[in-house]
Order: structure tokens, then C-alpha cells, then sequence
């Protein structure tokens, strides 16, 4: 069967290797679509922990449960499934436990023709989804989902900054937050992307690039209850004078690196929190997948492509024109 491999360092090959072998707990998967994250990139650019060559990529998938181990998981087999990409979150919800991994490195993931996989990883694809769709849900959809609800407790009615619009995460994060009533305003550095966010029912939108201190907005919004944000950066501090008293920056990247500075007398006088989270717990990966039901929320795809054309796509994810999740036809 072809998967993506890390071969080296910065080399990745889309290649012929043997189907997976099943063991106990586990299924085998045919893999009908697979998504590309900032991660896959950072992994093949040697900026990740624990690199292993020779393992194969990719943390988001959707495919059919061919086979299965154990005779008391047989009802899986022929069911349309996505893969819960966390591996070892362990038991406590605020904080992964200390053997966290996420599908795709150090262990194979899912950018492969078949996968084998403990069965406890697997869900029922959303009824309303296809399998493209659903394959650019987990990795993306779960960070959201703890960012918005559990990190930045975003209730109805409130105001929320999306940072980055055009971003993998941030257009789960947009979605979610309609879904879940909240005036939803984005930022981003493009004006088409801004444009098309506001088509989509975004409130208003802020192109960081020309006005990365949202002065308008500032003045005639009264401000932010929560800013998502992956940029990082000295941007923060102007995150920082926008929020509404009490309000929270939540972070879960730092594109942009460190702050040089940050404003904590503003934040410590208006009672702010800046935090931040990573990924999602289980019970957040099934929680986020029946908000999807629930919502019939359709995920932002950027382009569908033949697997094929992986190999050459993993530059396609730092485009400046993409607008949501690089999709792969297995
Ligand atoms: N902690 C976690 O669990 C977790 C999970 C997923 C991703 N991440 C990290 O989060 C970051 C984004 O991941 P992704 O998959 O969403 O990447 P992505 O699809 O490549 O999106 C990056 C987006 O960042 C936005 N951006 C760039 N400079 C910005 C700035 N100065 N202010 C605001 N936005 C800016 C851009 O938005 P516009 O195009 O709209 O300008 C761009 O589309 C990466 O660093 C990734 O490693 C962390």
C-alpha cells in the first residue's frame, strides 16, 4: 500500500510499504481522506519533538473499519469512521498526561491507504459529512473546541476575535463560535479572506497587516469577552487592550515567536487571563464531534486533492491565499 513517510530530515516520500499488521484492541482502517495541519509541516522541517524517520505522517483521517482484532469489536467492521488523533491523554481533563503523543509522530499515522488502530480511537463519522469533510475535522475541530469552550468559556451573546481567520484551527474556531451564538469578529491579513469571513456571518473583520491595534473596533464594540489566537508575538499586547474587563486571550501556537513585552498592568487592573491550550481531552474529541452533529457544521476546505500530490502539497499549508484545510482523496 502507498504512505507518507519522514525518510530524513526534510525528506518525505510517498511510498509502497506492507499493509499493517492487527493486533489485540485494534482495527484496520481503509483510509478514504486524510488532512494536512501545520504540524505535518513542522515535523517534516525537524521542528518537533521526538522525530523518529521512517514513520508514517498525518494526524487527521476518515475511512471504513475493514477488519478487526477481537472478535467483541466485530460491529465496527463496515462502519464510516474518524480517528481521534490523541494517543495517551490520560485521565485528567485539564492537562494531557506526561506520555502524550499525538497519531502521526513518534507513532505511524494516518496518511496511508490502510491504518491500524486501537478501536478505542474511533468514531462514528458525523451523519452529514462526507469522508473529506470529516477527515478535516480532528486534529483542527478538537483544538478549537477547547480553546473556545473549555479554555475561553464562550457563552451566547458574547464577543470573539478569531485571529488568523485563514488558518487550519481558526476556521473551526469561527464556525464553532456562530454555532454556539457568540458575535463572532475575525482578523486576518488578508482582505479577501476578511471579505469572505463576512459572507459566512462573521460581525466584522480587521486586517492585521493595516491595523493590527483593531482601532475602530476598539472604539465602537466595546471590546472582546475572548481572542483565539496562534500568532503570538507582540501582537498580544494589543489583544491585551482590546479585551473587555475580565476577558481572556487563550493561545494554542506561537507562529510568531515570543512577546518582547506584555502589559500586565493592564491585565492584573482589568482582571484578564492570557492562556493556553493544546489539542483536547477524549471526552472533548466526542463532545466536539456531536457539536459538529448537532450544528450540521461543514468544515471550511481549501482545496481537494489526489493523494497522489501529497508529497508536493506539504508547502501548500504556509500559502497566503488558503482559506481552511488542504484535503487529500485517498
Ligand atoms: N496547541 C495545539 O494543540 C495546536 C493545534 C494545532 C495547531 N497549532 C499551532 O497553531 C498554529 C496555527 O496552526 P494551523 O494549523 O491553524 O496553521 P495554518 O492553517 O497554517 O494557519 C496559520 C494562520 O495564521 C494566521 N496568521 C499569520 N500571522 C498572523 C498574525 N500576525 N496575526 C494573526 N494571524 C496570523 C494566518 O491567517 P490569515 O491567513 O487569515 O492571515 C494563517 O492562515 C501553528 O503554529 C500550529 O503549530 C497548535
Amino acid at each position: 500500500m502507498k504512505a507518507l513517510l519522514l525518510t530524513g530530515p526534510g525528506k518525505i516520500e510517498l511510498t509502497e510499504i506492507p499493509k499493517p499488521q492487527l493486533s489485540p484492541g485494534k482495527a484496520l482502517v481503509k483510509i478514504k481522506a486524510v488532512s494536512l495541519n501545520r504540524r505535518d509541516d513542522r515535523i517534516r522541517e525537524g521542528k518537533y519533538p521526538k522525530i523518529k524517520f521512517g514513520v508514517t505522517m498525518g494526524s487527521d483521517g476518515a475511512g471504513v473499519v475493514e477488519e478487526v482484532f477481537d472478535a467483541e469489536h466485530k460491529e465496527w467492521i463496515g462502519q464510516e469512521v474518524v480517528i481521534n488523533p490523541n494517543i495517551d491523554w490520560g485521565a485528567n481533563p485539564d492537562v494531557q498526561s506526561g506520555k502524550y503523543t499525538i497519531l502521526g509522530m513518534p507513532v505511524d499515522g494516518t496518511f496511508s491507504e490502510y491504518v491500524s488502530i486501537p478501536v478505542d480511537r474511533l468514531h462514528h463519522k458525523p451523519f452529514h459529512l462526507d469522508f473529506l469533510q470529516a477527515a478535516s475535522l480532528p486534529l483542527g475541530g478538537l483544538t478549537a473546541f477547547r480553546a473556545l469552550f473549555r479554555k475561553g468559556g464562550l457563552t451566547a451573546g458574547q464577543n470573539v476575535l478569531i485571529s488568523g481567520f485563514g488558518g487550519g484551527v481558526a476556521q473551526f474556531a469561527f464556525l464553532f463560535g456562530k454555532a454556539a451564538g457568540a458575535n463572532v469578529y475575525v482578523s486576518s491579513g488578508s482582505d479577501a479572506k476578511l471579505e469572505k469571513a463576512l459572507k459566512l456571518g462573521a460581525k466584522g473583520g480587521y486586517n492585521y497587516k493595516k491595523d493590527a491595534n483593531y482601532t475602530e473596533l476598539w472604539k465602537t464594540k466595546g471590546g472582546f469577552d475572548l481572542i483565539i489566537d496562534s500568532a503570538g508575538g507582540d501582537q498580544i499586547n494589543n489583544f491585551i487592550k482590546i479585551l473587555r474587563p475580565s476577558g481572556k486571550v487563550v493561545f494554542y501556537g506561537a507562529t510568531n515567536g515570543l512577546p518582547n513585552k506584555l502589559d500586565l498592568y493592564r491585565m492584573f487592573w482589568n482582571q484578564l487571563s492570557v492562556m493556553g491550550t493544546t489539542m483536547g481531552s477524549d471526552n472533548e474529541f466526542s463532545e466536539m464531534l456531536a457539536f459538529v452533529s448537532k450544528h450540521q457544521i461543514r468544515p471550511l476546505i481549501d482545496s481537494i486533492r489526489p493523494f497522489s500530490k501529497i508529497e508536493s502539497s506539504f508547502t501548500d499549508i504556509t500559502q497566503p491565499n488558503k482559506v481552511g484545510k488542504i484535503v487529500f482523496q485517498v
